[in-house]
């Protein structure tokens, strides 16, 4: 398999989409559910697998979890929501605190957790828009071809062109799930949706877009002359077009954990490959997030797990989704701009970022004006009512971000109802990094808060000052990208021990993908621009899914590897990957580096992780047994196996902590993928303040599959004035063929 680097990063983000009339039958959203309201809350149960129970069938295991519910109450038939058969061994159900202290006696019962909320990882706005794009260069190929990619998340529009089954072959043989719409709208590129809501089957029907969007992004199938409002223009597809798509709709107005389990545990049995999960929540220890323990139940099945970083960076240790069986994705910008240059009447030049790219603005200069100037808050926003009496008519508008105003097409609406010509939308703080390239009513464009400083001082330097504006449309090749964005959650975890998150980044920022129809916008083609780690993850679920094509026998930790080993640290003007700011970064935000699929999918060598690892690694995260017991579905005495550290575990990358005039050994195991014979050296940078010595410095392997284990010395002197600081540093295994590469990440204790 070979993949086009530049056009899997420049081009799947165009997907441009028709939608046909949306049949109201599919609205219809609540197909059947039972009342949640009382004193009683949601609890996942977890109990030990009865030795004696042949579980068997599905009938036999809910009568078991059912023995737990039979002592309580006489109802016990109603408390029940879910009774999962792999994602755990227990179920979900409606209970009293005191009957959950009354479970907690019975014999087999190993641990409770109260059902948790999750979040969608998006920065959500609802901006439509028409974009200019004519170029677009992706063929149609193959890739990804009979693997099912299942998305977690708020539905889907079935109706959507980028889910329709042409050109698609059948779903392989092993697919089991079921389509649950009203209708059947299901076809081989859609395979199946089902809704989960509180322990009912529920429509999958997306009426937030956020769900459609992912699976597009991940999976969404070609669209050839795609056209938006007239203006688009190209072909369109998801990264991995060839594979199927289940949609398992787990957020309606919340997400909740029980409704994971249930979408995690039906993905297993119907016969998913990839789970695509845009969603996170608070960072729990793995024993109370329910998500981590669905995650590894896939794992273990062979299912490989993509999910979002979160979007509460650039502070450190915002990353969520911290489990090292999943891949943690952050979210980088891509090379491409949709700019919009401001040329000051001082011949100062800014550039901001619009969808919206209107081709017959003709390039004057117009006088400036900012209504908020005087200080009043309302005008600086430009919120509703707040321009009466200022005159703004044939103007270009200054407009802060924020201020209560929802998005940048009402802020338009305002200023175009004024009388105003163009608006110029600037980042009002530090705080607001990130520059968009939104929808909007009128002539417009988005600005950093460093470059509104710039056009303030101008204009309080110039009585009459003036700019004009130039719609560039689509830049490619912007020199600083890919660089983080500000938002992308940062490590380190604080649950996960020391293992680095997040994994690696791919596009999160201004991504455009399938978005549902407005009921006010009729047969009108629709797709929206969304920023977010939501976004990056399901472009990491779509590489997995070409990786699992081209390398079927390959475990989920062994294509996690690949993608890390192999991801790209520079940025296309040949410096490290930095901040959205130009600001140099770290591994906490970058993890292992950019995404590079067509070098993921030859590693030269992976590092593997089975089960068991992960559940010594459990044991030496100091969890009880019963807690472990509860994360990996069957009965674990830590004390009758070893126990690993995180450092220990045979991951990608090392995070390792030393203490002055100390040493530390790590082992790891890796794989040959690559060719028959191949020689591999070690070439290491040294994190400042160790030093570190790889034994075997050659490693050489005969055949393919064979693993060969090596040790890595830490050496600290005296480091006494390093304490509390991290430091940096890589470990390369070189073939003539191959770079296998490890970060490095060393933390003075
Ligand atoms: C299953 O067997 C293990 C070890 O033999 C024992 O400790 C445990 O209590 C048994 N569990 C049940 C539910 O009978
Ligand atoms: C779109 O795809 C079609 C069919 O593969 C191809 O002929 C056409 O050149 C593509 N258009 C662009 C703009 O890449
Ligand atoms: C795409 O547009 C071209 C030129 O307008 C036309 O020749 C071609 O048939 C169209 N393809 C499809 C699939 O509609
Ligand atoms: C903006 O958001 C507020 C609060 O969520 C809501 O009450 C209001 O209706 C929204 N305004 C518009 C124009 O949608
Ligand atoms: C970027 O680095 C400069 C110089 O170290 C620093 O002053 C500035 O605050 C940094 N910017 C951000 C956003 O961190
Ligand atoms: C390597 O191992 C995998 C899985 O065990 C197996 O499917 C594959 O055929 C092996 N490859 C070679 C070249 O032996």
């Amino acid at each position: 398999m070979v993949i086009n680097h530049s056009s899997l990063l420049l081009l799947f983000f165009f997907s441009t989409l028709f939608i046909i009339p949306i049949n109201s039958q599919l609205l219809s959203s609540i197909i059947h559910c039972s009342d949640t309201s009382g004193d009683r809350n949601t609890y996942i149960i977890h109990v030990e697998t009865a030795n004696a129970t042949k579980f068997l069938a599905r009938e036999a295991r809910e009568r078991y979890y059912r023995s737990f519910l039979q002592p309580l109450s006489s109802s016990g038939e109603q408390l029940m929501l879910y009774s999962y058969m792999h994602a755990i061994n227990g179920f979900a159900a409606r209970l009293t605190e005191a009957e959950v202290k009354t479970m907690m006696k019975m014999k087999g019962f190993v641990h409770a957790q109260k059902d948790q909320e999750y979040n969608l990882h998006t920065t959500h706005s609802p901006d439509f828009l028409g974009l200019q794009q004519d170029h677009c260069f992706w063929k149609e190929s193959n890739y990804g071809k009979g693997v099912i990619i299942g998305v977690l998340d708020t539905g889907v529009m079935p109706n959507h062109q980028s889910f329709t089954g042409e050109d698609m072959p059948l779903p392989p043989a092993k697919w089991k799930g079921i389509c649950d719409f009203d209708i059947p709208v299901c076809n081989n590129k859609l395979v199946g949706a089902r809704g989960f809501l509180r322990g009912c089957r529920n429509s999958p029907v997306d009426d937030n877009g956020h769900g459609m969007h992912t699976a597009s992004i991940a999976a969404g199938n070609f669209v050839a002359n795609a056209s938006v409002l007239g203006q688009a223009k190209g072909n369109a597809s998801g990264i991995a077009p060839k594979a199927h798509l289940a949609i398992y709709k787990v957020c309606y107005k919340h997400c909740h954990g029980s409704d994971i389990l249930a979408a995690i545990d039906q993905a297993i049995s119907d016969g998913v490959d990839v789970l695509s999960i845009s969603i996170g929540g608070r960072p729990d220890p793995f024993y109370d997030d329910h998500m981590a323990i669905g995650a590894l139940a896939a794992v273990e099945k062979g299912l490989f797990v993509s999910s979002s970083a979160g979007n509460m960076g650039p502070k450190e240790s915002s990353v969520e989704n911290n489990a090292p069986w999943m891949l943690t994705v952050g979210a980088s910008t891509m090379d491409r701009s949709i700019r919009v240059t401001i040329k000051l009447g001082n011949g100062e030049e800014i550039n901001g970022e619009s969808a919206y790219q209107p081709d017959n603005f003709p390039f004057t200069m117009l006088p400036l004006i900012f209504p908020g100037e005087k200080g009043v808050v309302r005008a600086k926003t430009c919120s509703d009512g707040s321009l009466d009496g200022i005159n703004v008519r044939g103007k270009i508008v200054l407009c802060e971000t924020g201020g209560g105003v929802n998005n940048s097409i009402e802020k338009g609406m305002v200023v175009k109802n004024a009388g105003g010509i163009a608006m110029i939308l600037m980042n009002q703080g530090k705080q607001m990094l990130t520059v968009k390239a939104r929808a909007h009513v009128l002539p417009a464009a988005q600005i950093s808060y460093g470059d509104a400083l710039r056009i303030k001082k101008y204009m309080k330097a110039s009585p009459v000052a003036t700019a004009g504006i130039l719609f560039k449309g689509t830049v490619y090749g912007t020199p600083v990208s890919p660089s983080i964005a500000s938002f992308s959650g940062r490590g380190p975890s604080v649950i996960n021990n020391g293992v680095m998150k997040p994994d690696i980044v791919g596009p999160g920022l201004n991504i455009l993908a399938a978005w549902p129809s407005p009921a006010d916008c009729g047969a009108m083609p629709t797709f929206n621009m969304l920023s977010g780690t939501s976004m990056a993850a399901p472009h990491l679920a779509g590489v997995a899914a070409l990786l699992k094509a081209s390398h079927p026998d390959w475990s989920p930790a062994m294509i996690k590897s690949a993608i890390m080993t192999t991801a790209d640290e520079l940025r296309r003007d040949g410096k490290p990957i930095s901040d959205e700011t130009g600001n140099s970064t770290n591994y906490f935000a970058t993890g292992a580096g950019h995404v590079n699929p067509s070098k993921a999918n030859d590693p030269g060598l992976v590092y593997d992780i089975d089960i068991d690892d992960y559940i010594s690694y459990l044991c030496g995260l100091g969890y009880s047994d019963r807690q472990v017991s509860a994360v990996a579905r069957r009965y674990i005495e830590c004390l009758s196996r070893k126990a690993i550290t995180a450092e220990e575990l045979n991951y990608p990358t090392f995070t390792v902590s030393v203490a002055s005039e100390s040493q530390k050994t790590v082992t790891r195991t890796v794989k040959n993928v690559g060719e028959n014979n191949a020689v591999y050296t070690v070439q290491v940078d040294a994190p400042e303040g160790v030093k570190v010595d790889v034994y075997p410095e050659k490693i050489e392997f005969s055949e393919i599959n064979q693993t060969v284990v090596y040790d890595v010395y830490f050496t600290a002197g005296d480091t006494s004035d390093r304490i509390g600081s991290v430091s940096e540093g890589q470990l390369r295994w070189v073939s003539g063929k191959h770079v296998v590469k490890s970060a490095i990440t060393v933390s003075f204790v």
